[in-house]
């Protein structure tokens, strides 16, 4: 039987899940791998707090550089968060020739290249199924399952707190606020939520995404990114009453001249399989030249999800054994070129604006004459009727635009005397699946 010896770094929410499934599950993981995992030193902040899992007081340190330096650890599993910190510890455990499992979007995202790049000189692993999607295996299905196939496309849910505002917006008529509110209460999201609701955290995992589907260096900051915090209740209404859902999409696309990558709130068609993904659910939706399309569904987030991704990068790590770096190449492609992202400006695709307008006869023109000189043909169009000269909604669907035109549409329209406040952008995916 081989034995893995462990080194954990936190033992918070997926700490604490990861420790409870290595101690519940010695037999299975034994049986069904040939491998036992032993636990031999656990770092947190404060030794002293109460804990969701009981362990002997012994395995606790409150200094990390004693884990990832402890000759006796084989695998460091790196699960404190942030980035100064967690960057030190998972370089000094690569420094050291030990392999490394992480579960930090923001450290790869944003020092991907580096840890990368010192994991291969120094022939270790690191592993980081649980950056993505938490306990979807979508790494490994880059990785194994999808390995024969060119990625051309991702089109990806990937952070629950926003799918689930989302959700709770659209089906229960909720404000932003008040369903911001709700996800807190229920723990879906952080006290400070401006990682998830500004996109960032989807910007992060999206960059892993490109490394891996499309191989090769990429700068997180790169990927155009907005969240849903300017989403308001009446823009869910009225792409309801099109026949749209608004969610908020993390894309990729391959073409000729570059990848297209951002992360957009979008108008999804309501058959889209992507939009009946709700709650705090997570799918990445991938496009191989192969394959065709394959979708991942499961939960993005959580204690025992993220940590069923953390053990099984254990085990792979286990399976491959020391001394064998046989899929190096894929590490090796993900650092060696860089990825040529498009400017988004470039992109065509269809919009839906939403303006508030005094109502007064003329405006609709203004605005179509505004939308003309920049190239933008109107699909559909929507005026809710109060009584002269109070601020209704007027939402214009496009067709196919350049998203600068557009922008430098909506700066004019914004101008007008009859526009009240900042007018709303929203672009529509009509594409896979
Ligand atoms: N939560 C999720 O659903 C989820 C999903 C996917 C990925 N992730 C990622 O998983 C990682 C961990 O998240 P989490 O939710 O488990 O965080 P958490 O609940 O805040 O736990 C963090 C743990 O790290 C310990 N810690 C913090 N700084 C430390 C330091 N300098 N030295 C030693 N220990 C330190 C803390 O110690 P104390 O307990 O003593 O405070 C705590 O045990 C993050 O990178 C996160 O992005 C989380």
């Amino acid at each position: 039987m081989q034995t893995v010896r462990v080194g954990l770094l936190g033992l918070g929410q997926i700490g604490s899940g990861v420790y409870s499934i290595l101690t519940r599950k010695v037999r299975e993981l034994e049986a069904q791998c040939g491998v036992r995992f032993e636990i031999k030193k656990v770092a947190v902040k404060n030794p002293g707090k109460k804990r969701s899992v009981k362990l002997p007081r012994k395995l606790l340190t409150a200094n990390a550089f004693a884990v990832v330096r402890d000759p006796e650890v084989d695998v460091v599993v790196e699960l404190i968060g942030g980035v100064r910190e967690a960057r030190l510890y998972v370089k000094e455990a690569l420094r050291r020739g030990k392999h490394v499992v992480t579960a930090n979007k923001a450290l790869l995202a944003e020092y991907g290249d580096e840890i990368f790049e010192l994991a291969c000189q120094r022939k270790c692993w690191v592993q980081f199924e649980a950056s993505v999607g938490g306990g979807i295996p979508v790494i490994k299905a880059l990785r194994e399952g999808l390995v024969a196939n060119r990625i051309d496309s991702i089109h990806s849910i990937i952070n629950g707190t926003s799918n689930y505002i989302l959700t709770r917006m659209s089906e229960n008529q909720m404000d932003f606020k008040e369903a911001l509110a709700q996800a807190q209460a229920k723990g879906y999201a952080e006290a400070d939520p401006r990682l998830d609701i500004e996109g960032i955290d989807a910007q992060h995992k999206l960059a892993i995404l490109l490394r891996f589907a499309f191989g090769g260096r990429v700068k997180f900051d790169q990927i155009d990114c907005e969240g849903i915090s300017r989403i308001r209740s009446e823009d869910i209404a009225f792409a309801e009453e099109f026949g749209y859902r608004i969610k908020l999409l993390a894309i990729a696309k391959r073409s000729d001249d570059g990848i297209e990558a951002r992360v957009q709130p979008t108008l999804l068609p309501k058959e889209h399989i992507l939009a009946s993904v709700n709650g705090s659910f997570n799918a990445v939706l991938l496009r191989g030249d192969e394959v065709g399309d394959v979708l991942l569904y499961g939960r993005g987030a959580g204690s025992r999800p993220t940590a069923s991704a953390v053990v099984s990068d254990l085990v792979d790590i286990a399976k491959r054994g020391s001394g064998r770096f046989a899929d190096a190449a894929l590490m090796m492609r993900a650092v060696r070129s860089s990825l040529k992202i498009k400017s988004t400006s470039s992109i065509l695709s269809r919009y839906y604006l939403r303006f508030h307008v005094t109502d007064r006869p003329g405006v609709l023109s203004q605005i179509s004459k505004i939308l003309g000189d920049h190239a933008i043909s109107i699909s559909d169009c929507v005026q809710k009727i109060r009584s002269e000269g109070s601020v209704v909604p007027l939402i214009v669907l496009t067709h196919a635009a350049h998203e600068s035109d557009v922008r430098d549409a909506i700066r004019l329209i914004d101008r007008l005397k009859s526009i009240r406040g900042k007018s709303q952008v929203i672009r529509i995916e009509s594409g896979a699946a």
